[in-house]
């Protein structure tokens, strides 16, 4: 029989595989299970995994979708004297059909909350959300937002006997030191759009903030957490944000134009133009006189691509509702030291792009 036995779902993404770098070395897991959804993801995950992390965790692939397998995985496991469940497994699209999102979100979670009951009494389940969403008083902002709340509302109503505790956290970003991240979500799409379209202006409230947190910071919380719960500590639910320390958007946006142009001008590529934030209403204006106009000489990126993304983002630099950082053991670092690292993080793994190389000698 184990002793202390962590399932951790989702642990190929991009916080679970924070999680399991922060787990490598931890006591007090006698061992710890991460659930894959194929072997392709657990395949890239042990590739890219540090030798401690493939010694320390016991990998089983699973489609939680999939009710029945789902709890098939408690006979599988074999007994455990305790288990604490870390459900970061989910649907993360920002535009998903609500359809999709709940089978994601919303039947995953009962599916693993099943799965925890089976593995015994005692069991402890945690749920990994988001600090953009809240189950009471919230104005959602997608369907993503929306049954990430309904999958904590049926935690709360059909399992408390698991004592569910809930870690949120805001958008993640790449290791404070070494920018690194298993996936990127969140603000990556947004640098790629900078990176490879160059559009010289795109809009935003400037005074909005965006709540980014990097991922070993998040991974170092949550690990703190699970070691509350072993611990039989008293445990309440943890918001990792950054609150008032997050970047303004036009500051995030001119730090990582900046970040952008470093890591441009080592690859002997030309920096890209200034960028300029306007209004929505300005916005809206100037994308229908460009096409009333028929202007030419104003290099956008395609239409229908620019709008998708921009359709995207727009609830959150409109909107910049976030939980404020409560429970965690120490306060989020400074954005401005780990953007440049997750910058660059990012821009060593984008396809070159020779057409944009500077001249020869040039460093922009
Ligand atoms: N990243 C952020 O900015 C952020 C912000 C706030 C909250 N969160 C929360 O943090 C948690 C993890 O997010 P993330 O950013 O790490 O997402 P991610 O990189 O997309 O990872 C999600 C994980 O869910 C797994 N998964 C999805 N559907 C599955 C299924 N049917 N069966 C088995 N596994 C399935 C995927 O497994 P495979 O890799 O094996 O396919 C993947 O590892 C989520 O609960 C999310 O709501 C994330």
């Amino acid at each position: 029989m184990s002793a202390a036995r962590l399932l951790v779902t989702g642990v190929g993404g991009a916080v679970g595989s924070g999680l399991a770098d922060a787990l490598a070395a931890a006591p007090p897991w006698a061992e710890v299970v991460g659930v894959f959804s194929g072997q392709r993801s657990r395949d890239a995950f042990l590739a890219r995994a540090s030798q401690p992390v493939r010694a320390r965790v016991r990998t089983v692939v699973r489609d939680l979708t999939d009710g029945p397998a789902t709890l098939a995985l408690a006979r599988e496991l074999g007994p455990a004297a305790t288990t604490t469940v870390v459900h970061a497994a989910a649907d993360v699209s920002w535009t998903s059909s609500l359809q999709a999102a709940r089978r994601g979100n919303v039947e995953v979670t009962r599916n693993v909350a099943e799965l925890a009951r089976a593995l015994g009494g005692g069991t402890r389940f945690v749920y990994v959300s988001s600090a953009y969403t809240a189950v009471e008083g919230w104005e959602y902002r997608n369907t993503y937002e929306a049954t990430k709340a309904e999958a904590e509302r049926l935690l709360r109503s059909d399992y408390a006997d698991l004592r569910p505790v809930v870690f949120s956290c805001s958008l993640v970003v790449g290791h404070s030191r070494t920018g690194a991240i298993s996936r990127f979500h969140g603000i990556y799409p947004l640098l790629g759009l900078i990176d490879r379209h160059e559009p010289p202006l795109l809009p935003g409230g400037r005074d909005r903030r965006i709540d980014i947190v990097p991922v070993d910071w998040v991974a170092a919380e949550l690990a703190a957490l699970l070691r509350r719960v072993a611990d039989g500590d008293a445990v309440t639910d943890v918001v990792a944000s950054s609150g008032p320390a997050a970047p303004r958007l036009a500051d995030l946006l001119a730090g990582s134009v900046a970040a952008l142009n470093r890591a441009r001008a080592a690859a002997d590529r030309a920096p890209v133009p200034e960028l300029t934030l306007v209004p929505f209403r300005r916005w809206d204006f100037l994308r229908r006189s460009l096409d009333a106009w028929q202007v030419r000489g104003v290099a956008m990126p395609p239409r229908a691509f620019l709008d998708r993304l921009i359709g995207v983002y727009r609830p959150y630099f409109e909107d910049d509702r976030v939980l404020p950082p409560t429970g965690t053991v120490r306060a989020c670092p400074p954005w401005t030291e780990f953007l440049d690292p997750a910058v660059g993080y990012w821009f060593a793994r984008q396809p070159a792009r020779p057409g944009t190389l500077l001249p020869t000698g040039g460093t922009g």
